[in-house]
């Protein structure tokens, strides 16, 4: 999924080219631009506590059923702010749904998890706590983590074109999956 609303932007390239690598391993995929979807965030009803599945019946829906299903997620969002796009929260918040009343995963355990940034601060480790703090959470639901890919922009949406280095890496890590 791609949580910048930048279609065609570095996030959304980074994304494309892990499914590219998992489609020639054989993978099916599915790519949701959360930009482009209708959804809310989470409204803590707790629903899910007792249902197994989020009350709310938005865009989101089939994409959770899809985590739910998949073998691996690609998860991809711009740096805003020092964390990943309000796009990408709501998205995240939503997965409230995959715990249990216990606080434990109800994902079967062992899929696989790739993590994508980009970032306008050419530091590039000054924001290494976004992904982290996401891979922790990624870990608690159960994924393995197969890589986490972070750029720096320098102000372009099409930085990421120059990084052939990136590009090999994400399409690396896709069909490896
Ligand atoms: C609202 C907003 C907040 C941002 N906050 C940060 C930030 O805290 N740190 C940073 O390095 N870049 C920040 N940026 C720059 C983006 O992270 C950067 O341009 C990124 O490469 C965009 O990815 P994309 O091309 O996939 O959209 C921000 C950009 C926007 C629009």
């Amino acid at each position: 999924m791609v949580g910048s609303p930048r279609k065609g932007g570095n996030v959304d390239r980074l994304v494309q080219e892990v499914l590219d690598g998992a489609e020639e391993a054989g993978f099916q995929t599915e790519k949701y631009i959360l930009n482009e979807m209708n959804y809310s965030g989470c409204q803590g009803c707790n629903y899910c506590k007792s249902a197994e599945v989020c009350k709310l019946d938005d865009d989101l829906s089939g994409l959770l059923e899809d985590i739910r299903e998949a073998d691996a997620v690609v998860f991809g969002s711009p740096i805003y702010f020092y964390l990943f796009s309000g796009q990408f929260k709501l998205m995240e918040d939503r997965m409230y749904s995959f715990i249990d009343p216990q606080f434990k995963s109800r994902l079967a355990p062992g899929k696989k998890a790739v993590i994508v940034t980009s970032q306008g601060n050419p530091d590039l480790s000054a924001f290494e706590k976004a992904a982290d703090d996401f891979a922790e959470v990624l870990r608690f639901l159960g994924f393995e983590m197969a890589g986490i890919i972070r750029m720096v922009d320098g102000g372009s949406p099409d930085a990421v074109l120059e990084r052939k280095d990136l590009l090999d890496q994400a399409r690396s890590v896709g069909s490896s999956l």
